[in-house]
């Protein structure tokens, strides 16, 4: 099933990573998915477990700055990952260091200490271990200043999640944990408000390990829709706590207890069969969130890029008559591959890869 997921998703993903790296980003916001909630709710522990990439995590602030985590899966080659922000880009080999460059970044652009910054941190990472993914962590909503952070740092956060979660194309990721009461979760309320019908909110609970007795009924409602309905539903997770990161448990011994946890839990035994407990399960149905929003941005991106066309066509027509060097042939190439890949995008736009029916 796996194999078959990412045959089908591969052209998709491709085609967006293709209009970034051309710019279109600038003029149209593409689909990714971010990651927002409460400090210490699990976020960065959510996307270390489906990421395979150990961010920095712990209590208090540690994600400062927003990061984009661009997730490829290729094949025969080992891990690598390109970490940009501002003019710098460098690339590095050795996984253990991603913290390492993340709060080196951070420092650079929010400040060392407890500050944030809206800038964009951009990290890259080619392995054949990971889901096609794009993600953004963003720094926790912190109700209570610490010492060193102005008084209103509350809403700079929410200001700067608001930046991310607005745009339409923005699949949203409400991290919530079990030990706490949903409906006063800040996260699931911004969520809410820029997208009134839950259409492109997903939501996650974490630390079921954490809850009091007397609670599963409780949890087991919100997981089966019936306390705070979201069109694209929960998954309960859980991921590894302090202990089990002091310890190093490797993040694949961590997926086989949560396996166990949910297999043995006399309430949450059955989320495992209805496909909404494990982090593993969460990212089958993430890949297929993200490409079910880039078919349906599709259209419009093939408007745009017929507009660019149109504009280019007459651009090409005021330079015939001078130079550049054979300007026939350049013309003609530039001509025919436009109208390749705007073929490529008309054909994935019209669906002709069907692909919700053959999971
Ligand atoms: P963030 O601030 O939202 O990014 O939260 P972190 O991912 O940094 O997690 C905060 C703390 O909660 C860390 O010590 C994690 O180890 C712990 N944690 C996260 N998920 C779980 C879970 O499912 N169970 C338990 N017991 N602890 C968890
Ligand atoms: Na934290
Ligand atoms: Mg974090």
């Amino acid at each position: 099933v796996h194999s078959l997921l990412e045959e089908k998703i591969r052209p998709y993903i491709d085609l967006i990573d293709t209009l970034r790296s051309v710019g279109i980003h600038k003029d149209l916001a593409l689909p990714t998915i971010a990651v927002i909630g409460d400090q210490s709710s699990g976020k960065s522990s959510v996307l270390e477990a489906i990421s395979g990439v150990a961010l920095p995590r712990g209590s208090g602030i540690v994600t400062r700055c927003p990061l984009e985590l661009r997730l490829k899966k290729v094949t025969g080659v080992s891990w690598k990952a390109v970490i940009s922000y501002r003019e710098k880009k460098t690339e590095f080999v050795d996984s253990s260091l991603v913290g390492n460059y993340i709060e080196a970044a951070q420092n650079e652009l929010a400040g060392k200490g407890v500050g944030i910054c809206d800038e964009l941190i951009t990290l890259e990472v080619m392995s054949p271990d990971v889901c096609d993914l794009t993600l953004i962590d963003l720094p926790g909503i912190a109700r209570v200043p610490v010492k060193g952070q102005p008084d209103d740092i509350e809403n700079q956060i929410k200001r700067l999640i608001m930046q991310f979660i607005e745009k339409q194309e923005t699949i949203n990721m409400v991290v919530v944990p079990c030990n706490i009461d949903i409906a006063t979760t800040e996260a699931l309320k911004m969520a809410q408000e820029v997208d009134h019908e839950g259409k492109r909110t997903v939501a996650i609970l974490t630390k079921p390990d954490l809850i009091d007795r007397g609670t599963e009924k409780n949890i087991l409602d919100i997981v089966h829709n019936k306390v705070i309905p979201l069109h694209k539903g929960y998954t309960i997770v859980k991921c590894r706590g302090q202990q089990q990161i002091d310890k190093k448990i490797p993040l694949e011994e961590a997926a086989e207890k949560e396996r166990d946890f949910f297999q043995n839990h006399d309430f949450f035994r059955d989320l495992l069969k209805e496909d909404k407990a494990t982090i593993k399960c969460l990212a089958v149905k993430l890949t297929q969130h993200l490409v079910d929003h880039i078919k349906k941005s599709l259209p419009h991106l093939n408007e745009q890029i017929k507009k660019q066309m149109w504009d280019l066509r007459n651009e090409l027509k005021e330079c015939e008559a001078g130079p550049p060097q054979d300007p026939k042939g350049a013309k003609k190439f530039l001509t025919e591959t436009l109208t390749r890949f705007n073929d490529q995008i008309k054909s994935l736009s019209s669906g002709e890869l069907i692909i919700e029916n053959n999971l």
